[in-house]
């Protein structure tokens, strides 16, 4: 009997991931994957240059088999801007990837200002970071990367995250605890028509809204944390790791700041007037390509795209480091050289159409523009206060950075701020 049971579950188990690993017609092209998880294995945690070197035999549009579920990855800038203007393109998976960080502009943020700023020894702001770093720090860890390549141990979840330790539930919790407290905090005191911050709009749409539930107000706010935290905060470590090792970037920086605007605080209404600092960091953000593959779409129907065939639920991952770095655009890529960015006469920026570290489309990223002025507002108003530098004992780093999460971060270094005047 028991022959007879083990026979029936081996025939069934081997027709199972025949089934599921068998390539659908006209899919992508892609390297062999191994049984039940299928090219998972292969792609190691820098994903976005292992696929590179498979362009080389695959050609631009890389299908591959994570798991139990098919997965795309766009390499061409040109493919990304032409699939992502779908709207096809623009689903997500059930599953999002997050980040690890430290959080420490967070008193400007967007949701929780109204006018008045958190001090950093305030202790509703110690006790929100604290809570975010600890949350950042559990999302990646034990069990979870194994939910990317099969989604059906969601169901599982409970119970899964009790054996592996996994404590992001945990804090996730305290996190929406912590909102609560806001959130009704901005009930009481809400004036209708008179929004004082997001909250407030958020608030009041939602009561014009049907098919808004509560859980919706807690999760928009956790995807504006999310997105909104690590991102920036990363950028502006970057940012200052290379002027660190670029002087000369970092004089003509301060020259053109203090040139034009001089020692008064520098102002958005600046910006236009200081293109050596937009093309800085338009650089900054090339090299530093925090999210190298954004977070995963998925398509939401069967589609033919450039040929090939993707069936419904396909995910979908822009590789923006093959853009962001490809010697054929650039020419030399891992230059830090913002004069790229800049016509001969250094007077207008020169735009390239494979910066993209936004994405595009649709889903692109919701906070382009706050991120874009918080890094400008930083950068340039310390920039024309300080100098920085990394001691002379500091070994040399290299740009390529650490994968945290879904973030690339600067090897850990030390950086010496000297004021300038
Ligand atoms: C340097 C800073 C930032 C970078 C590099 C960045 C990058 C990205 C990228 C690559 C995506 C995914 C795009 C895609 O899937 O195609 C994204 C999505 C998103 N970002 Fe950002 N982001 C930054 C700052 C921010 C800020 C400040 C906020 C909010 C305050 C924010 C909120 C979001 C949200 C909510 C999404 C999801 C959009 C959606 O699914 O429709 N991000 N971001």
């Amino acid at each position: 009997m028991i022959f007879i049971l083990l026979t029936f579950l081996t025939a069934f188990l081997t027709w199972y991931f025949w089934a599921v690993g068998r390539r659908p017609k006209n899919f992508p092209p892609g390297p062999p994957g191994i049984p039940i998880f299928g090219n998972a294995l292969q792609l190691g945690k820098y994903n976005y240059k292992t696929v590179l070197a498979f362009r080389e035999k695959y050609g631009d549009i890389i299908g591959l088999r994570m798991g139990t579920h098919w997965t795309v990855y766009l390499n061409n800038p040109d493919d990304i801007r032409e699939a992502f203007s779908k709207p096809e393109f623009s689903g997500r998976t059930g599953f999002h990837m997050l980040m690890d960080t430290t959080v420490e502009e967070l008193n400007s943020g967007l949701a929780f200002s109204h006018g008045e700023r958190y001090e950093h020894d305030d202790p509703q702001m110690q006790d929100l970071m604290q809570i975010l770093d600890e949350f950042f720090d559990s999302i990646m860890k034990g069990i979870r990367p194994f939910y990317f390549i099969f989604p059906g141990l969601l169901r599982f979840k409970k119970i899964l995250s009790f054996v592996s330790g996994d404590t992001s539930d945990k804090f996730r919790k305290r996190l929406f605890e912590f909102f609560g407290k806001v959130i009704e905090e901005h009930r009481r005191t809400m004036q209708v028509g008179q929004p004082r911050d997001f909250i407030d709009a958020l608030l009041e749409e939602s009561g014009k809204l049907r098919d808004f539930q509560e859980i919706d107000l807690y999760t928009t706010l956790m995807d504006l944390f999310i997105g909104g935290t690590e991102t920036t905060s990363t950028t502006l470590v970057w940012s200052f790791f290379f002027l660190a090792q670029h002087p000369e970037t970092q004089e003509k920086l301060a020259n053109e700041i203090l040139t034009v605007v001089g020692n008064r605080d520098v102002m958005l209404s600046d910006k236009l007037r200081l293109p050596y600092v937009e093309a800085t960091i338009l650089e900054i953000m090339r090299l530093s390509h925090i999210a190298p593959n954004a977070a995963p779409h998925a398509v939401t129907q069967d589609l033919i795209f450039k040929g090939f065939y993707l069936p419904k639920n396909t995910v979908v991952l822009p590789n923006f480091y093959a853009g962001l770095m490809s010697t054929e655009i650039w020419g030399d890529p891992d230059n830090f050289r913002p004069e790229r960015f800049l016509t001969p006469d250094g007077k207008s920026l020169v735009r390239n159409k494979a910066w993209m570290p936004f994405g595009v489309g649709k889903r692109s990223c919701l906070g382009e523009s706050l991120a874009r002025d918080e890094i400008f507002l930083f950068l340039t108003n310390l920039v024309q206060q300080v100098r920085v530098s990394m001691p002379d004992d500091e070994p040399l780093h290299s740009f390529e950075g650490i994968l945290n999460g879904g973030t690339l971060t600067p090897e850990p270094h030390r950086i010496i701020f000297n004021n300038r005047i």
